[in-house]
């Protein structure tokens, strides 16, 4: 299977990463082009995907375009294509880029998928959610499926939830990694080594976050399970409930969700 990136930031990078670790594909079959040339070679040199000249050279022989430059330079990019992405099948990873408004300004026949990633791809514990709505071939559909299973768990959802799932799928990362430093500076302020603190706690919250998904018990379960009478971690509790700790998660996702 062979993939076209247009963008190779952030995103585009950790979905290479992810899909070449994991042996998903191989290098030469993922060709990138992004404007900054010298960037793109880099990037490149590092990752191992072929890096191209034009956006029209990343699309031709691709069998999924993958659209992962920023939301407000795709409407130009697909005019620049124009024909080139006739009959293509797209990959959309941007923000707001819906089936809907894909379909308003797409040449004929090109089929449009839209993915919300986040960015734990790159070591394959990504979520993907997958738009419900989608005008993929089923064949497409269900590689593009088994493509992103390698690296990590695909979710449906419909167009109205993408928004939503975006917010903490995509964005969440961020605030876990805040959490993450908290607690390493907790760590470091009572007498451990940065790394001594950064490893412990990451390894911790992978441990908690896997606890969950394995027995699949309410979290307020599993917490309940390790607060015993009097001690340290129903004190922690109590002093994290004062500080708004769970009020505090719910606006932030209230403040990607209303724009605030
Ligand atoms: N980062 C995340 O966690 C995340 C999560 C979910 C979805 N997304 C989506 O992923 C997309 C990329 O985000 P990002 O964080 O990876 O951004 P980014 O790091 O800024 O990368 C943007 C990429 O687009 C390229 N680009 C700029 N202008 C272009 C053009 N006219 N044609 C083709 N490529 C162009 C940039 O190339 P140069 O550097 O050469 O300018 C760069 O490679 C966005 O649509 C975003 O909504 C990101």
């Amino acid at each position: 299977m062979k993939l076209g990136f247009i963008g190779m930031g952030n995103m585009a990078q950790a979905l290479a990463n992810g899909f070449l670790a994991a042996g998903a594909l191989a290098a030469k079959d993922i060709r990138a082009y992004a404007p900054n040339q010298q960037k793109l070679a880099a990037n490149a040199k590092k990752i191992g995907f072929l890096p191209v000249g034009t956006a029209a050279e990343a699309v031709a022989d691709a069998d999924f375009v993958f659209m992962a430059c920023k939301p407000a330079q795709i409407a130009q990019v697909i005019t620049d294509l124009g024909d080139a992405l006739a009959g293509k099948a797209i990959v959309s990873v941007a923000l707001g880029w819906d089936l809907a408004r894909y379909e308003a300004v797409l040449p004929q026949g090109a089929r449009v998928q839209f993915v919300m990633p986040n960015t734990p791809a790159a070591v394959s514990e990504g979520v993907f959610l997958f738009e419900a709505a989608t005008t993929l071939l089923a064949d497409e559909f269900d590689a593009l499926r088994a493509l992103f299973g390698k690296i990590g768990t695909v979710i449906m959802l419909t167009s109205a939830q993408m928004g939503i799932g975006g917010a903490i799928a995509g964005c969440g990362p961020a605030f876990v990694d805040m959490m993450i430093e908290a607690f390493a500076d907790a760590g470091v302020r009572y007498g451990l080594t940065r790394e001594q603190a950064l490893v412990m706690t990451s390894q911790m919250v992978l441990g908690a976050a896997k606890l969950q998904l394995v027995t699949g018990k309410h979290p307020g379960e599993l917490k309940d399970a390790v607060c015993s009478p009097g001690g340290s971690t129903i004190r922690g509790v109590a002093a994290l409930e004062e500080a708004g700790f769970r009020a505090n998660c719910i606006s932030a996702i209230t403040a990607i969700m209303e724009k605030k």
